[in-house]
């Protein structure tokens, strides 16, 4: 399947590369949204520059084109390494790649353009959701046929993973999207349509976050930390009880809302039943990384994972108790709920694909990273701008939900909190700044042997 003297890793460093440029991107967007909480007139009336537009293009750049890129390139590099056999067909791959990227690239364009569903997170109007669903179904095939031609008998719990992800993401996003209803890209209106929304939104954290990165955490950690995984039996408990608890829990999102009782009680207590997965997978992990932490962080593919699991923990406790409806009375609409999104999606999954990244790009360049120097200083920017954004957004979160909950009026608060948009901005810079060091070593460090190859 496979053209002979082509490059097999082409591919996947150009995920890696295309991740990092759409990390750029992403956290720039998330500065102008910031800069518009900290100072609302400074941007003017520019449309496409409006908060609204702003915000569906920062959230979707940074789920699928940052995080989501960068997975799906690590779980293209781990299923052959695992199976030991060569991808079922990187042409498919290819495609993959670049269907993508474009699709991201035309969603953040007709986004600013104005074109939206108007729903979080399925935001992308319907051409640009067959380019998603285009890519979601070659990569299972992709998958199935490496697996079908594996000469490894045994499925590392990483493949497990990467395949429960790809299949359950391709219907989560297909109904999630209302594919089927191309000019709403809904089902119905009411609440209906609030459940299906939250479904598909939970989902995509659930069934496509979550298992690539874990899937990646679990095939990193063993080899940098030197040591076998601490339990097999362990991973597989995990990985059934993530898929029978996740399903069900995007709910509790809308709590506050007239959801049927019975949904909002499975909602709630699937959510804490969550720790039994998550909780089964770090326990395992950390078991397998038992004296070794030195060790680990010589590595610094290893080091991002290391806190991507770290930040893992602190999300999925977090989670479960603001799922409970006497917490979310105080943590609902406000930042607290945005303090969780990013030391979720940029904590937990984006510090494990980065650190995916950094792990794998030097075994495929055969050398080192252009400078990990530069690596280990975009850890710690990323690190101190999130560690910074979660202090700051749980305790101005908590000052809007008791003000809220005391009846006071919400816009007299304005004053009193301004200070707390002002430092997110800040610290968004730090982020900003990371990522622009991630994009010039990544690209220096693919782009070098070419460099070096001329040279000779
Ligand atoms: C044990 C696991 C988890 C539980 C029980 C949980 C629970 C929750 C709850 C209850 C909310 C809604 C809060 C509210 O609106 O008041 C929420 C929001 C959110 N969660 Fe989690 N969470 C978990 C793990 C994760 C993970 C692993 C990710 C990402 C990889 C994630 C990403 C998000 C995002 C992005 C939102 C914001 C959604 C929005 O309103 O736009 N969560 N979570
Ligand atoms: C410069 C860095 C960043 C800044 C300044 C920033 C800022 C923001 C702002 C202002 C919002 C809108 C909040 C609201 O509606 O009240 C937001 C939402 C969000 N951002 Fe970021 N962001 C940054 C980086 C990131 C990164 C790297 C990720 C993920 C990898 C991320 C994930 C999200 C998510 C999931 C939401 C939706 C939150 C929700 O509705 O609960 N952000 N961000």
């Amino acid at each position: 399947m496979n053209s002979p003297g082509h490059d097999p890793h082409r591919t996947i460093k150009m995920f890696f590369l295309s991740s990092a440029v759409w990390f750029l991107v992403g956290t720039t967007e998330g500065f102008i949204d910031a800069t518009h909480m900290a100072a609302p007139d400074l941007l003017g009336s520019i449309g496409w520059l409006s908060f609204g537009r702003m915000r569906p293009i920062h959230t979707n750049t940074v789920i699928f084109g940052f995080v989501g890129t960068a997975l799906l390139g690590i779980s293209h590099y781990i299923a052959p390494v695992l199976l030991k056999t060569p991808l079922y067909s990187s042409a498919m791959a290819r495609i993959s790649l670049w269907v993508w990227n474009l699709s991201v690239l035309v969603g953040t364009i007709t986004l600013a353009l104005g074109f939206s569903q108007g729903r979080e997170y399925a935001e992308w109007i319907w051409p640009v959701d067959i380019g998603i669903l285009t890519t979601l179904f070659l990569s299972t095939l992709n998958l199935l046929g490496t697996i079908y031609q594996r000469n490894e008998r045994i499925l590392y719990v990483s493949i497990w993973y990467s395949l429960g992800g790809a299949i359950f993401i391709f219907f989560i996003y297909l109904f999630g999207n209302a594919v089927w209803n191309p000019l709403s890209g809904a089902i119905e209106g009411g609440i209906a349509d609030g459940v299906l929304a939250w479904f598909y939104g939970h989902g995509l954290v659930g069934f496509f976050l979550t298992p690539l990165a874990v899937g990646a955490a679990y095939y990193i950690i063993p080899i940098v930390a030197r040591s076998p995984l601490y339990s097999h039996t362990l991973s597989i408990v995990g990985f059934w009880s993530i898929l029978m608890f996740y399903n069900q829990i995007g709910a509790h999102h809308i709590l506050q809302a007239p959801t049927p009782t019975w949904l909002k009680v499975i909602a709630v207590t699937g959510s804490v039943a969550m720790l039994v997965p998550v909780l089964t997978a770090l326990t395992n992990l950390f078991l397998t990384m038992r004296g070794r932490i030195g060790t680990i962080h010589a590595d610094i593919g290893g080091k991002f994972v290391f806190a991507g699991l770290v930040w893992y923990f602190f999300v999925c406790i977090q989670g479960p108790f603001q799922s409970l409806p006497i917490v979310q009375r105080v943590t609902h609409f406000n930042n607290w709920v945005i303090a969780h999104s990013h030391i979720a999606v940029l904590g937990f999954s984006g510090f494990i694909a980065l650190g995916g990244i950094y792990f794998i790009l030097p075994r495929i360049m055969g050398r080192d990273l252009h400078n990990t120097k530069l690596a280990d200083l975009q850890y710690w920017m990323v690190l101190i701008g999130l560690t910074g954004f979660f202090v700051v957004l749980t305790g101005l979160g908590l000052i809007q939900g008791n003000s809220w909950l005391n009846g006071e009026t919400e816009y007299r608060l304005l004053p009193q909190i301004h200070m707390y948009f002002v430092i997110r901005a800040g610290l968004g810079l730090f982020i900003v700044s990371g990522a622009a060091i991630g994009l010039y070593n990544i690209f220096f460090s693919i782009r070098e042997p070419r460099i070096r190859e001329a040279a000779k």
